[in-house]
């Protein structure tokens, strides 16, 4: 059997399970892509008929309110059936496989998977085991990939900042245990970014083979100096313990930020965060709300990127001519 390629023979992208692989030119299309599903402030959301006659599966067996919710959105304003599979409700808990429940959903013609696991390699591995007319798309995999997170973030950094040859990102926090820090560092990398900054407490820093291009602080002062962008990561509470990291109030005292430190990143800098964010511990409640803050446009652009990644897999299939 060939090794595995999320692309399809003529390059294009067949399944999206990690945002390593692609090219400039194939991120660049997919955030014009979402661009273009992007209404103007106020009015009504984009609609269109792309998907019609398409179904899709979301099945998350981790929790999610942005990813979930903007899959479903982008699944029906695109005009498909979609379908919602409770995992605590689903026969998998009786001891059904992963690829029983897939191959049953593939009878209910599902043409697009849309999974989110804390197993590594799921994703890839059910990729692998569909028909070929059906497309698998990451929803976040372990601490490994988010790929539409990763995309949302490149977009919401396009809008505000308009390229990111000139720019100096830092993400900033819990990067060891990161998905969105992994893809962050894929895409930003993909688009040639000027300087990408990984700024964490040292048990927290990933592995130096991990993000090798990316420059490392030990302190968040240091690290979000002068920026452009500051991208603030949940602490994984759950694994505070094990990581042998201070208790909340400690970790903000520590490395919260605050309107007072983010005056060190430069005076026109965006913040971002991916959500859920732990208001008080990671970031304070005046810098989430704050001015410089684009968390909502991430949520927004979010539903735009989904629409964008579905619309592309799908007309990467009429163009294979892959029938169910
Ligand atoms: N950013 C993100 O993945 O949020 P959810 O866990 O709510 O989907």
């Amino acid at each position: 059997m060939p090794p595995f390629s999320q692309f399809d023979e003529a390059g294009r992208i067949r399944h999206l399970i990690t945002l390593d692989g692609l090219s400039c030119e194939q991120v660049r299309e997919l955030l014009d892509r979402a661009q273009s599903y992007l209404a103007p402030r106020g009015s009504a959301p984009i609609r269109s008929h792309a998907l019609e006659g398409l179904t899709i599966g979301n099945i998350f067996n981790e929790p999610s309110t942005r990813t979930r919710s903007s899959f479903e959105l982008a699944g029906r304003r695109l005009g498909a059936d979609v379908l919602n599979l409770e995992i605590q409700l689903s026969s998998r808990v009786k001891g059904e496989t992963v690829m029983d429940t897939i191959h049953t959903l593939e009878s209910m013609a599902v043409d697009v998977f849309v999974i989110r696991d804390a197993e590594p390699g799921i994703t890839q591995f059910v990729a692998e085991h569909v028909y070929d007319h059906v497309s698998v798309l990451s929803a976040g995999e372990a601490h490994i990939s988010h790929p539409t997170q990763g995309l949302l973030d490149a977009l919401t950094i396009l809008q505000y900042k308009g390229g990111f040859r000139d720019l100096n990102i830092a993400v900033v926090g819990d990067v060891k245990h990161s998905r969105v820090a992994r893809s962050a560092y894929q895409v930003f990398t993909a688009l040639g970014v000027g300087e990408l900054r990984i700024v964490a407490p040292t048990a927290l820093m990933p592995d130096q083979d991990s993000m090798p291009d990316a420059k490392r602080f030990n302190s968040l002062e240091d690290g979000i100096r002068h920026c452009d962008v500051v991208m603030m990561l949940r602490v994984q509470k759950e694994r505070m313990a094990q990581a042998a990291i201070p208790d909340a109030h400690e970790y903000h005292t520590q490395w919260g930020l605050t309107t007072k430190r983010l005056s060190l990143a430069r005076p026109d800098a965006i913040v971002m965060h991916p959500g859920p964010m732990n208001r008080e511990v990671e970031i304070s409640s005046d810098v989430a709300d704050g001015a410089q803050s684009v968390i909502r446009d991430q949520v927004t652009n979010g539903v735009a990127v989904r629409m964008a990644v579905l619309d592309a897999v799908i007309s990467n299939r009429r163009l294979r001519g892959d029938r169910r």
